[in-house]
């Protein structure tokens, strides 16, 4: 990679500008987010976009970002810049991780590899989601060597975890990543306004179509539920066929089997546990020698409890403003929080960081990694692999920039001395 990011990002940028050709991908968040939202279908850019309740919890993501401000330092000399940092002991090239994000088949049908492949181009860690549109196995052969972690929820079937786990540790995933925050779905009025889940479409469960202990369940129908009322029309009828189509397998055998409505309505049930608490992750420890970070932790009794349970860290994030209405922005945990886990844990923070200055910020804040969401789901929407890798782009070019311009010249250098938090 170019030294300089940024220096060659804008070179390129302006110089198609002589030629009246402007970037296929806004170079901001508000512009990638509108155009996104024209090449979506209103479906897709409801369960992409949408939180839960009143959109609180997503604005206050925001809001905390914006409340902190940055100190700029003079005559450093940041000719340099060094934006490398460790993460798992190993040397990565930026602070920054591709956050799992389910049913990517809703922005594009490259989905999953096409992000798989655009994270590896940069060196950025892609954490799959266990509700990817494509199995793990796939995304990991398509990224080569890339860096890759797995997202796990915790299903009502133990047996089911320990494959998930068997199989993202034959895909050399690097950790595991146990998202804690959706053991139920949050109320989420966009999608229910639309009367929407992709699931129910089969979309979205490319883990378990393809895992031999879920398919057992589905033969097995130890958790089949209980049949809901649906009034039968034409939409029932399309949704059905686009379902047989969806699941693996010969739509035909699907159809004459019942197999994928059987398939859909075990994963509805099977796919996470209310039940979870901290024993679960005491089984993990006892599952897995990979490194295990708790996603969705934010409140400081928690962070306390993840010290002494030792897992290797956090990923301080509120889903985005997905589960929880009016929960606080993650900007203004960061610090607490980096105090109580006092270096025991790697914090990686997640939830409404929209540009390179956010990702500065964060680090200030004290997180030592940070994860971006739905801006590459939307580069994605716009231009596939390409999209993915110019949102990171823009973003690691913005952060450089940011870095440079404040007397950054590594990432240690950017401390709570560069920032100040209005109250
Ligand atoms: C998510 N997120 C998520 N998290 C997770 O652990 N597993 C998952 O499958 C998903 N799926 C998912 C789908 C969509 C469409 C979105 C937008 C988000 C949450 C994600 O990992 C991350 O926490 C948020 O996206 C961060 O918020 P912002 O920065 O994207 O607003």
């Amino acid at each position: 990679m170019d030294a300089s990011i940024a220096g060659r990002q804008q070179r390129e940028i302006y110089a198609q500008g002589m030629s009246g050709i402007t970037p296929l991908i806004p170079t901001d968040f508000y512009q990638l987010e509108s155009k996104a939202k024209k090449v979506l279908s209103k479906k897709a850019y409801a369960y992409i976009a949408g939180g839960a309740g009143l959109q609180n919890t997503i604005q206050n993501n925001l809001s905390a970002f914006s409340k902190v401000k940055i100190r700029p330092k003079m005559l450093k000399d940041s000719s340099q810049c060094d934006m490398s940092i460790e993460l798992l002991g190993k040397k990565r090239t930026s602070p920054v991780l591709l956050c799992p994000i389910g049913v990517l088949e809703l922005a594009h049908p490259g989905a999953d590899i096409a992000v798989g492949k655009a994270a590896a181009s940069l060196g950025v860690p892609f954490i799959f989601s266990s509700q990817a549109s494509e199995p793990m196995e796939k995304v990991s052969q398509s990224m080569a060597s890339g860096s890759r972690w797995f997202q796990l929820y915790w299903s009502k079937s133990d047996d089911l975890v320990k494959s998930f786990v068997e199989r993202a540790e034959r895909c050399q995933c690097e950790a595991i990543v146990v998202t804690l925050d959706t053991t139920l779905l949050g109320w989420r009025p966009y999608d229910l306004n639309l009367g929407y889940l992709p699931f129910l479409e089969a979309k979205g469960i490319g883990q378990y179509m393809p895992d031999p202990v879920f398919n057992k369940l589905v033969d097995d129908g130890s958790y089949l539920p209980p049949a809901g009322k649906t009034k039968v029309n034409l939409h029932t009828l399309l949704t059905l066929l686009r379902m047989n189509y969806r699941y693996e397998g010969s739509f035909f055998k699907n159809l004459v089997s019942g197999r994928a409505l059987r398939g859909v309505r075990t994963f509805t049930n099977v796919y996470s546990n209310p039940a979870l608490s901290w024993k679960e992750i005491a089984k993990l420890k006892k599952m897995t020698d990979l490194p295990i970070f708790l996603k969705g932790i934010h409140h400081p009794d928690d962070v306390s409890i993840a010290v002494s349970e030792g897992v290797n860290g956090i990923i301080v994030s509120n889903h985005g403003g997905r589960q929880v209405d009016g929960a606080i922005g993650i900007a203004s945990t960061l610090p607490e929080i980096a105090e109580i886990a006092d270096q025991k844990l790697t914090i990686i923070a997640d939830s409404g960081v929209r540009s390179g200055a956010d990702v500065f910020k964060a680090l200030a804040l004290g997180a030592n990694a940070v994860c971006i969401g739905r801006p590459y789901a939307y580069g994605l929407a716009i231009g596939g692999e390409t999209g993915v890798r110019d949102v990171i782009l823009h973003i690691l070019a913005e952060l450089e920039l940011t870095m440079r311009l404040t007397g950054c010249r590594n990432i240690d250098e950017i401390d709570n001395s560069m920032i100040s938090i209005d109250h």
